[in-house]
């Protein structure tokens, strides 16, 4: 169950919608930042504090790719593989950060410091490549970036 502090939150976050489904997605934002992903458990908390049937929030937790349905890593790595970001070499990128930190496309790194998501076009195409490392966007990517980067993820 969520915590009191995490349900003051959801509270806030509901009284400002007149329909308390509407509080739906930010809701499972936050069950997600309390728990790492959305786990049976996490949806039915989820359910129950919002009032809300878990059918519907199961169905709109899978519809949203940003919502992770199995344990990630601390750090989710997003990395852009499409065209732009592909012809500036983030194949190669792919490759780097599975050799340096190991972990592959849809995978977690054995330390469970990583997991890493290949996208499909992140917005930043004229800055390509480009990568979210959970929240964070990164673009100008080399692998040297890379590194510097995801030495401040411990
Ligand atoms: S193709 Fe990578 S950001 Fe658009």
């Amino acid at each position: 169950m969520f915590n009191e502090t995490v349900l003051k939150e959801i509270d806030e976050i509901r009284a400002k919608y007149p329909d308390r489904k509407s509080a739906l997605l930010p809701s499972l934002y936050i069950a997600q930042r309390e728990f790492g992903w959305l786990s049976n458990d996490a949806l039915q908390c989820v359910a129950k504090t919002l009032n809300l049937p878990e059918a519907e929030v199961r169905g709109t937790a899978s519809f949203y790719a940003m919502f992770k349905n199995r344990p990630v890593g601390r750090h989710l790595i997003q990395l852009c593989t499409n065209v732009s970001c592909m012809i500036f070499g983030a194949e190669k990128l792919v490759d780097f950060i599975g050799r340096k930190y190991g972990v592959q496309p849809n995978g977690t790194s054995q330390d469970g410091r990583f997991s890493l998501v290949i996208m499909e076009c992140i917005g930043a195409c004229g800055t390509a490549p480009a990568m979210l490392v959970n929240t964070d966007f990164y673009e100008n990517l080399s692998e040297n970036r890379i590194e510097e980067i995801l030495e401040g993820y411990k």
